[in-house]
């Protein structure tokens, strides 16, 4: 691994460069959010209109809230929990559960996700073995992802895996553990995706992908369709659930949060539009209708092309690879935020934390990870859904949506707008973040709950 300072990994423990936050942080945010769930949440809403609206939602409400969050973080220097009561201008402690509704629902998330980030290392050690050289039907491909997620061997020996992947990161601390791996897994993540894009657009056939992405058809939109968009930019960047607050504590007081904040929203943006670029014109070239692909669209479609490209187990083994390397950095965030919560408010030693936090979050993932088919009581519990997709939907978007309700009610009405933008040391357009986060961002997210209790309708 890189060359990086000795650490301690008391409390007092930092990133040690700004270009080490960003990459924790940009790790955090880019994950199977941008690669598995952008294509197929984009192809499900008809391509590239909901790509602009993906585009509007992270401009108007997830940069705001990412500054909101980031903010308090450096501010208070606290853990999600901690944060809450720290900048309270009374001192209070009422303001402490959006940091505990927070805490639970990075659990939460950590354990659904790390079911799929699982069948990343399943696809992996798949295509290492060479099992896509031979032709492989679209049937043949579903049968095959069918019986990866519904093996209860495998998929929760390989969700379990990865827990200890992120648990083996975690418990070496943020600069010793999180900042260094970034530092590896970032570079490698970016120079696979660059190439295995670049590889997509130019195949032939390829072009018509590209036009699929930017060229946007409005009358395939609808009211849900705003509601995914606005989900999907909080779960891209990793908002609404103290994420930002934990890794916002660990900045050093020098770096300006501004700069800090949009390069993250920059590289999470620019990854989804390269995933985009990669998955879309791929599918194209063989003529695969991305629309139906649904949350299999990667899982299923992908590999029934690499037999047909030229070099195509590389690009198979790069494409779950790249898959496996977006998930870790995410759930090294996720898990962080648990252990930063332990160790902070419960006083337990970081060690402690880790392998706590992992073992209670493996038994959660058991049944996410059986209810694909293994068992099927779990794969049609309440509303018709399997257990995994009702995590997804209550923490991966409906918890997301009041956390960042809530966090932006506090920093723009509690803690105070302005005592924000002091900490930011300088904000340009800081008026217009100010609006936002008092006001647009609030209004935005109170209107999509709403809209949820009154229509049923979950995204
Ligand atoms: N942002 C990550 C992704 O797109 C997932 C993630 C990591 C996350 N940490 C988070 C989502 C915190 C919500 C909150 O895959």
């Amino acid at each position: 691994m890189s060359l990086t300072p000795p650490t301690s990994k008391t409390s007092g423990d930092k990133f040690g460069s700004r270009v080490g936050f960003i990459l924790a942080a940009a790790g955090s945010a880019v994950g199977l959010g941008n690669i598995w769930r952008f294509p197929y949440s984009a192809a499900e809403n008809g391509g590239a209109a909901f790509v602009l609206l993906y585009l509007g939602c992270v401009v108007i409400i997830g940069v705001p809230v990412l500054l909101a969050e980031l903010s308090m973080g450096r501010a208070s220097g606290k853990n999600a929990v901690g944060a809450f009561e720290a900048l309270d201008p009374e001192g209070s402690r009422r303001w402490r559960w959006v940091g505990g509704l927070g805490v639970v629902t990075g659990f939460a998330i950590l354990s659904f996700y790390s079911v799929v980030a699982g069948w990343t290392l399943s696809y992996l050690g798949r295509a290492l073995t060479g099992a896509f050289g031979e032709p492989l039907s679209a049937a043949q491909s579903g049968a095959l992802f069918e019986s990866v997620i519904g093996s209860p061997v495998e998929s929760v020996l390989m969700a379990g895996g990865f827990l200890l992947l992120t648990a083996a990161v975690v418990r070496g601390g943020v600069s010793g553990g999180i900042e260094r791996a970034s530092k590896v897994l970032m570079p490698a993540f970016f120079v696979m995706l660059v190439v295995l894009a670049v590889r997509a657009v130019t195949l032939p056939g390829g072009a018509a992908g590209v036009r699929y992405l930017f060229e946007p058809d409005f009358s395939a939109l609808t009211a849900t369709s705003v509601m995914s968009a606005m989900g999907q930019a909080l779960f891209s960047l990793s908002l609404g659930m103290g994420g930002m607050i934990t890794y916002g504590a660990y900045l050093q007081k020098h770096e300006r949060l501004g700069t800090a904040g949009v390069a993250v929203a920059l590289f999470d943006t620019g990854v989804a539009i390269i995933a985009g670029l990669m998955v879309f014109p791929t599918l194209f070239a063989v003529g695969v209708d991305p629309g139906k692909g649904g949350p299999g669209l990667v899982f299923v479609a992908m590999p029934t092309i690499f037999d047909q490209l030229p070099a195509g187990q590389a690009f198979g083994v790069a494409f779950f690879a790249l898959l496996v390397v977006a998930a870790w950095t995410s759930t090294i965030s996720l898990l962080e935020v648990v252990v930063a919560y332990l160790v902070g408010e419960r006083g337990w030693k970081r060690e402690t934390a880790v392998w706590g936090a992992t073992a209670g979050c493996f038994a959660l993932a058991v049944p996410s990870a059986l209810s694909q088919g293994a068992v099927p009581a779990l794969g049609e519990g309440a509303l018709g859904k399997s257990f995994l997709d009702l995590m997804s939907i209550l923490f991966g978007n409906v918890a997301l949506t009041v956390g960042a309700l809530a966090i932006t009610v506090f920093v723009g009405w509690r803690w105070g707008a302005r005592k924000a933008l002091d900490e930011m040391n300088g904000l340009p357009l800081g008026a217009a973040w100010v609006v936002a986060v008092k006001v647009v961002c609030p209004l935005a997210t109170a209107g999509v709950m709403i809209y949820i209790l009154a229509t049923g309708n979950f995204f």
